[in-house]
């Protein structure tokens, strides 16, 4: 019998390249309910554990920059009591939150727009954001009211309102002013998207800045996901030749 537990169980990383930046689908969770004959919520609880197991192991191993998409900008089309229970599930858990990841030192910062959610949901998501902004740890972006085609859009107005009120050159416009107008301002594109649930699509998520990412596409709901998958996608990416458009 071992004397001392290990505090931490850790795949191997000494050979392999841990991804700077990843981003993170979680799909999956109505299919995983359905085949279980549970309501589709039980699937999007069982999901925000696997969230927080997912989120904790990424800091483990040392990713600096995890980016999951939580709620989308078409979310709110789902049955009211859907998304009741998400907003119910969202709350509870960034509740937690102010509490658990502090161990971890991870700064929590929401992408999307905020303005939609309830006060008290918002109040929550600002706290979070303050409570953690100082910790130096990995950078948690949640993404909640999010659509890569929204914030695009808002990044064109925010430019444009500039070059309106003389304060930017159109001439200066370039790549990387765009970059510092999105809700990832200053933050690295992601090396790495994740889209458990075998589904081959993007689903307007970080469209600009998954211009060079790699995907992984795995056949696995999100529910059933363990630190063994995010290993295996890790694996997939090492083998990856990245060229970023060069030869
Ligand atoms: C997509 O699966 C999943 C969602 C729309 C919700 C994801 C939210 C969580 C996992 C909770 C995370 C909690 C926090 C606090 C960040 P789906 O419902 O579209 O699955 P399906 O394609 O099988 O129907």
């Amino acid at each position: 019998m071992a004397l001392f537990k290990k505090k931490k169980e850790l795949a191997d990383y000494s050979d392999k390249a841990v991804p700077t930046s990843i981003g993170i689908i979680m799909d999956g969770n109505g299919r995983w309910a359905k085949n279980r004959h549970l309501p589709r919520s039980a699937g999007h609880r069982a999901g925000a554990k696997v969230f927080r197991t997912i989120t904790r192991y990424c800091s483990d191993i040392g990713v600096k920059y995890l980016t999951v998409y939580a709620f989308s900008t078409e979310n709110w089309r789902r049955p009211q009591d859907e998304v009741g229970a998400l907003m119910r599930l969202f709350k509870e858990y960034l509740q937690e939150a102010l509490d658990d990841f502090k161990d971890d030192s991870i700064v929590i910062h929401f992408i999307g727009d905020k303005s939609s959610f309830s006060e008290d949901l918002q109040k929550l998501m600002d706290d979070n954001e303050e409570i953690s902004k100082d910790r130096d740890g990995m950078v948690l972006n949640i993404a909640m009211n999010y659509g890569s085609r929204d914030e695009i859009v808002r990044a064109v107005k925010s430019i444009s309102e500039g070059v309106k009120n003389g304060d930017i050159d159109i001439n200066s416009i370039d790549e990387s002013m765009v970059s510092d107008h999105l809700y990832t301002a200053g933050q690295p594109d992601p090396d790495l998207i994740i889209r458990p649930s075998g589904e081959y699509r993007i689903s307007n998520f970080m469209l600009w800045q998954s211009a060079y990412t790699e995907f992984v596409i795995m056949n696995k709901l999100w529910p059933d996901f363990k630190k063994e998958d995010l290993d295996e996608a890790i694996r997939l990416y090492n083998l990856r030749s990245r060229r970023f458009g060069g030869v």
